[in-house]
């Protein structure tokens, strides 16, 4: 297993362009499940997450190219996807385990299909995380569903013996906890070959959501009002093929300036998705970061300058659905208050138990102080290095910015979670000026 050392103290700058987005592609890939015709994504980034779906559509049945990207400024590869054999419809454990976000296979696979079997979700890191939405919406489509032996089994209402098509109707997926991304990718993905409209209610109106909104409509689909809590699916009778290019990563643009923020650096982002990071943008000004945006004709493709020059002001940051401040972010955030001039006041939302980075934190000489989904930072005058360990994607970049920032060296071990959603962290935060080595386990950590 890799880990990261880095000295800290180097203040960032220079520029960097943002990648395609990982929580975006991976419903859009699953979206090729509707269709027989090929689809194509650009701006597909390099994660293992991304290769980890890759696996299961081959193993449903789809083929799935993946030209990396040519040159370090692009925002990822080409991958071209084909579903060639629609017999499959099993999503297995070994597969899901690895990654929950399989599930985003279930709704596309049940539409064209009939059928879908798809290993259920354990927890993980950040929370329990269920998917009793996805399946409310889905059953609301008229599919029959049940739990068997750790499988969701799923089918369209049969009509005279086969599967028929699922029905439109309308959907409330609204929870304790706000809306859900995958929840809403699922159902509406299933539901543009629906018999008829579907309402979705309470939909998430993440960015994530409306780039799938986007592909479908490429694809012959009929969604209007992706982006706001009502969906409108007219169900078409098929989807055709279509070439598509992937959001910018609002998280990993949103890492960086936390990186850049943290170091007094002054960094310059392109292809920066800045119209999605509103909530963001706000709470940096708030903390006296400057961030000026130019947008030209693409505000979700700009070039943004973050640069900081004093201690940082104090914040309260609570993570809501988007368009409020996202829950990716908070780990990163607050690493970033550790070293604010005062006391700031952090909640979790979203899932109140994400805050596994706490402890490791006040291993480098953080003071937070958690009560239930809120942790109260008071600033410190400097962090000091020590050896830590990630235990989830964002929980890692917290970690990492965290070293950075820190006297003397930090090493941040179990880096493979930060390699399932940032691509090659380590590189591109060296080329802002960072000191920062991968090293595996086998090597000796340098002195
Ligand atoms: N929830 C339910 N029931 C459900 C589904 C969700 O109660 O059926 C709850 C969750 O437990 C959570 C909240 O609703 O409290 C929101 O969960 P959501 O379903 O929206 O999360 P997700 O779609 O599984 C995506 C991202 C996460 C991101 C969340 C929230 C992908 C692949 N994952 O997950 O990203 O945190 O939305 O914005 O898109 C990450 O990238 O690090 C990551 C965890």
């Amino acid at each position: 297993m890799d880990q990261f050392v880095i000295q800290g103290g180097a203040r960032l700058s220079g520029r960097l362009s943002i990648k395609g987005s990982k929580n975006a592609t991976l419903p859009l890939m699953a979206a090729a499940l509707l269709t027989d015709d090929p689809v194509t994504l650009r701006d597909v980034p390099n994660l293992a997450d991304i290769t980890n779906l890759r696996r299961l559509l081959v193993e449903l049945g789809c083929e799935a190219d993946y030209e990396p990207a040519q040159s370090w400024h692009e925002a990822g590869g080409v991958l071209r996807l084909h579903t060639t054999d629609p017999t499959p419809s099993h999503a297995r454990y070994d597969i899901v385990r690895t990654m929950r976000a399989s599930i985003c296979a279930l709704g596309p696979m049940l539409a064209k299909r009939g059928q879908a079997r798809v290993s259920m979700p354990g927890g993980c890191a950040i929370g329990e995380r269920p998917v009793d939405l996805h399946l409310r919406g889905l059953r609301a489509l008229g599919a029959e569903i049940e739990v068997n032996e750790g499988d969701i089994v799923a089918s369209a209402p049969r009509r005279t013996g086969r599967p028929a098509r699922l029905r439109g109707a309308r959907v409330f997926l609204g929870g304790p906890f706000g809306s859900t991304v995958l929840g809403t990718a699922n159902v509406m993905s299933a539901a543009t070959l629906a018999e008829g409209r579907t309402v979705i209610e309470s939909a998430a109106c993440e960015p994530e959501i409306v780039d799938l909104a986007d592909l479908l409509n490429a694809m012959g689909a009929r969604v209007s009002g992706a982006g706001s809590p009502r969906i409108v699916v007219d169900g078409v009778t098929a989807l055709r093929g279509a070439d598509h290019r992937v959001i910018p990563d609002r998280i990993e643009a949103g890492t960086y300036m936390c990186a850049a923020a943290l170091t007094n650096g002054d960094v310059t982002l392109e292809n920066c998705p800045f119209d999605a990071m509103i909530a963001v943008a706000d709470r940096l000004e708030h903390a006296g970061v400057l961030v000026t945006a130019d947008e030209g004709d693409d505000p979700m493709r700009c070039r943004v300058r973050v640069t900081a020059s004093r201690v940082l002001r104090p914040l309260e940051i609570t993570t809501q659905p988007h368009p409020g401040f996202p829950t990716d972010l908070q780990a990163q955030f607050l690493a970033m208050l550790c070293l604010a001039d005062g006391n700031s006041v952090v909640t979790e939302r979203i899932y109140p138990e994400r805050f596994l980075h706490v402890a490791e934190l006040s291993r480098m000489g953080a003071k937070l102080f958690r009560q239930g989904p809120t942790v109260v930072v008071s600033g410190v005058r400097s962090l000091v290095g020590a050896p830590v360990m990630a235990s989830d994607l964002r929980a890692s970049a917290c970690l990492v910015i965290a070293g950075m920032a820190a006297e003397g060296s930090t090493t941040v071990h179990r880096v493979y979670h930060l390699d399932r959603g940032y691509e090659r962290m380590e590189e591109r935060m060296r080329l802002l000026g960072a000191d920062i080595q991968r090293v595996s386990d086998r090597e000796p950590v340098p002195a």
